[in-house]
């Protein structure tokens, strides 16, 4: 099998070459372009290194992902996250290869109180939720086999994350007022890439995804669990303090979904795969981030 890998250097992308590298018996070969080799700013020249790379699996795991600079840098987010994704589809329904694209909970409004189906209708509220919906329709549009996974609230033990800010700052002594209104699925990427490996197979089920690690959590039961995990193994001051405020205490670009759950339990049959709870992800990466 020859994979082609977009954005190996993420925190996803990472946790997968890990495991790809990990099968060698499947993998034929394994392309992992960097961002200054292929900027998917260039649909032009994507497209043709992607012909050039004839591949049987295109992971699509880059992205623009700075969700607050993606509202005053609009043009940059849609052509990583819209126009991109949609390029890559093209040439793999072109060539039969099979294709799985990474997308976000951020498409919804998370106004509601239920966690979200697969089938419920998409409603951003930022620039980022927005360019990543124009990926997941060009996407479909382009290569309907296409497998189009949206997960939440990513963490791991690298790479830019709310876990490792949290692990920075109560490590340098620094106690934290944290969020307690906004409610998602923290994620580790290790499930992610255990998700997709499953997807890559030519047999697998195409189509819109839920994958995120089990049970709910607001931004500070996750400052919490980081803090108890530094706690349990001496890494943090007594004094050190994680604290619940409201949203509002902190202005910020993008707005943000309230409720932000996906309904996985769908796509938990047709993987036939359990993910962790979210504490034991969170657990996980404060570990590896503490070098334990
Ligand atoms: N992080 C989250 O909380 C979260 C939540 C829901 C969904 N997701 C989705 O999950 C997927 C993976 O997220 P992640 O957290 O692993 O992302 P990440 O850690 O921010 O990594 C993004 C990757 O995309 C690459 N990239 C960014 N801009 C690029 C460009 N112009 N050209 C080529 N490559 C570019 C980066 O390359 P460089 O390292 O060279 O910059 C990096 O490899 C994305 O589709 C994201 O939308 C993430």
């Amino acid at each position: 099998m020859r994979v082609l890998l977009f954005g190996a250097t993420g925190q996803v992308g990472t946790a997968l070459n890990t495991r790809l590298r990990g099968a060698v018996d499947q993998i034929v070969e394994l392309v992992t372009p960097s961002s200054a080799e292929v900027p998917l700013t260039d649909a032009a020249a994507l497209e043709h290194y992607i012909e050039a790379q004839a591949p049987q699996v295109i992971v699509n795991a880059a992205a623009y992902t700075r969700v607050d600079d993606a509202e005053r840098e609009p043009d940059v987010a849609f052509a990583v996250n819209g126009v991109a994704p949609g390029v890559m589809a093209r040439v793999a329904q072109r060539h039969g290869a099979r294709m799985v694209h990474l997308s976000t909970d951020y498409v919804f409004d998370g106004t509601g109180s239920l966690p979200y189906g697969t089938e419920a209708t998409p409603s951003p509220v930022n620039v980022y939720g927005a360019s990543k919906l124009a990926g997941e329709e060009a996407v479909q549009r382009a290569c309907p086999t296409a497998a189009v996974v949206r997960t939440a609230w990513v963490h791991s033990g690298g790479g830019v994350n709310f876990v490792a800010t949290a692990v920075r700052l109560l490590g340098a002594g620094t106690s934290m007022r944290v969020v307690d209104d906004q409610v998602g699925a923290p994620t580790h990427a290790d499930t992610l890439a255990e998700s997709i490996m499953r997807l890559m197979h030519p047999a697998a089920a195409g189509g819109v995804l839920h994958v995120t690690d089990a049970g709910v959590a607001s931004w500070y039961d996750v400052a919490c669990c980081v803090l108890d995990t530094m706690r349990a193994h001496g890494r943090v001051a007594d004094e050190v303090t994680v604290t619940p405020v409201a949203s509002g205490a902190f202005p910020r670009p993008a707005r943000r979904p309230v409720v932000s759950l996906l309904d996985t339990h769908a796509t938990r049959q047709r993987l036939g795969f359990t993910p962790p709870h979210w504490r034991d992800g969170v657990m996980a990466s404060t570990r590896q981030l503490l070098g334990l």
